[in-house]
């Protein structure tokens, strides 16, 4: 009996307009080249797209941060995934590797919506799969109908900051929603941790409220997944500084949005050193930082998807 020959289908790599560098470390990674498409804007502002080579029966992926502007960079997703489905494609994953509306995962008032469901709906109408890292919450998967592969950056973030981390740093959590990565990258350091409690008074705006843990004498370090205007950087060194911790504090987040005041905030710190990924494209943010690519672990992840094996060793467990 001849041995049956399963063919893999092509693997093609599309990129949206908010990151193309990101995709384009991916495809290397990969050993592939970004798949060729227009993409621009009608005189009235609607997006135009259009797929420039064949994707009958591919495996396709399509890179694309959901950072600012929000809604755009999501719609670019979903025209280019349903280009993608009208052409045949076999199977269509967007690798979203910052995820925008994730804070909106629950309400606060009757009167609000479900911001993240919204989004979820949105993007799983259009794809077959997820990728994305270090969202919000781990619980926000559940808000897919589609799979999520929710990949983690955290060793590659705590791997950068052991190679700076004095002995005398202590890791922060500037909020309740950071403790179990505090804890996390805490374990990786070899380094106590600490948390600050936080409350939001508006969307610029934060009060940090007591620390708990140790950290006279100690010089922090502030975890988040995010950093968005820096008001809770600020607040929790504010917070810290009280308490009295050592005048230096250095800064770790996944995701640097740096909006509006942040930069300027964070220049007014005493900062040793910013780590953020290049999860959206980074901003010229102008202060002593080092971006940690996540090209590689993507194109791993993609590697995997691609062959059919399994992720589980790059997913979050937060
Ligand atoms: C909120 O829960 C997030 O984890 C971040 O702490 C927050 O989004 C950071 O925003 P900002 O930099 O504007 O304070």
């Amino acid at each position: 009996m001849n041995a049956q020959v399963v063919r893999m289908p092509k693997l093609v790599m599309l990129s949206g307009s908010a990151h193309q560098c990101l995709a384009k470390d991916i495809a290397r990674s990969l050993g592939v080249m970004l798949s060729d498409r227009a993409l621009e804007r009608f005189p009235d502002g609607e997006i135009h797209t259009e797929l420039r080579e064949d994707v009958a029966d591919a495996d396709v992926y399509i890179v694309q941060p959901a950072n600012s502007p929000v809604a755009e960079n999501v719609l670019e997703v979903l025209l280019l995934a349903d280009a993608a489905r009208r052409a045949g494609a076999a199977r269509i994953t967007a690798v979203v590797p910052y995820l925008g509306y994730a804070r909106q995962d629950r309400r606060t008032s009757g009167g609000q919506p479900l911001g993240a469901h919204v989004v979820a709906r949105l993007f799983a109408g259009c794809v077959d799969r997820m990728v994305t890292v270090d969202l919000h919450s781990c619980a926000l998967e559940g808000f897919f109908d589609s799979p999520v592969e929710h990949v983690t950056a955290v060793p590659l973030l705590a791997g950068a900051l052991r190679a700076f981390a004095g002995r005398d740093g202590v890791v922060v959590a500037p909020d309740h929603g950071a403790a179990k990565l505090a804890d996390e990258i805490g374990r990786a350091l070899d380094l106590p941790t600490a948390l600050v409690s936080k409350t939001r008074v508006s969307a610029t705006e934060v009060h940090a409220r007591r620390v708990v843990g140790d950290v006279r004498g100690r010089a922090p370090i502030i975890v988040d997944d995010m950093v968005s205007t820096g008001g809770t950087m600020v607040a929790a060194y504010a917070a810290l500084v009280a308490q009295g911790c050592l005048p230096r504090v250095t800064i770790a987040a996944t995701h640097g949005l740096f909006v509006g005041p942040a930069i300027a905030r964070l220049r007014e710190l005493p900062l040793e050193r910013v780590f953020i990924t290049d999860s959206v494209a980074p901003v010229d943010f102008s202060l002593p930082g080092e971006i940690v690519g996540l090209g590689v672990l993507l194109a791993d992840v993609v590697r995997r998807l691609h062959g059919g094996t399994s992720v589980s060793s790059l997913l979050s467990t937060r």
